[in-house]
């Protein structure tokens, strides 16, 4: 691929702006050499103003989402992207969110411009686990834990049953939710079909991956051994 078509899909500017880097000998190798637009050198050969080039394609982050943060490209409010560094949002192939999480819900979201990992992640035969806290607005019955793990529950407007998910009850108030599917507000939903209502959500897990000690606005780039963690183990509640 050639440097300036490399370099423009990082986001770093479009093909005018990066020919004109080129042409102002911004764009060097290791050694600091000012390279051409049709120079031919690897990714990791290449500087800009002294600095590496962020990732390629393949790249792959998690995020821990404050709340009142939209999972979108476009809002009136604040989005995801706006915690993540300028250029990323110009990436091609673009950046997307794994799923996407509710406004209010925090926590762990992975994002990635690789389109068959993303699909990996999601599909229902990965059966990737997801645990989320929530914290509810009224005092739990006691058959949560049954009517949630039963495989029966039907929500409304959907045309097949949830599987079968797993209640921890923290306190009166309070319980971890683990899911191997993702539809639509599903925690909202299913503690609205037991009559409560959710106060705040946070997701904890995807797979084996936690937030560790990820502070809220913070991401980090997942390297591949995050990648077989998330994919090795179900729920790490
Ligand atoms: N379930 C919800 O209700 N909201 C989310 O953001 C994720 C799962």
């Amino acid at each position: 691929m050639r440097l300036v078509r490399l370099i423009a899909n990082l986001g770093y500017g479009s093909r005018k702006e990066v020919a004109r880097m080129f042409r102002e000998g911004r764009i060097t190798d290791a050694e600091g050499d000012v390279l051409y637009a049709d120079d031919k050198r690897e990714h990791g050969e290449i500087r800009i103003d002294d600095e590496v080039l962020d990732p390629p394609s393949g790249l792959c982050l998690m995020l821990n989402k404050p709340r009142g943060v939209t999972c979108s490209t476009r809002d009136a409010g604040r989005i995801v992207y706006d915690l993540l560094p300028d250029r990323f949002r110009a990436r091609n192939p673009a950046l997307s969110t794994v799923g996407r999480l509710d406004r209010e819900t925090s926590g762990l979201l992975l994002l990635t411009d690789d389109g068959p990992l993303l699909h990996r992640i999601i599909s229902p035969k990965s059966r990737i686990a997801k645990v989320y806290e929530a914290t509810l607005a009224q005092d739990l019955r006691g058959d949560e834990v049954a009517l949630f793990a039963s495989g029966n529950l039907m929500l409304e407007s959907e045309k097949t049953p949830l599987l079968p998910a797993e209640l921890d009850v923290l306190d009166a108030r309070r319980a971890r939710l683990t899911l191997h599917e993702g539809r639509y507000h599903q925690v909202r939903r299913m503690f609205a079909a037991s009559g409560n209502h959710v106060d705040s959500l946070q997701r904890l897990t995807v797979g084996g991956l936690g937030l560790d000690d990820l502070a809220e606005g913070d991401w980090r780039i997942l390297d591949h051994n995050d990648i077989q963690t998330l994919f090795s183990s179900g729920a790490r509640a």
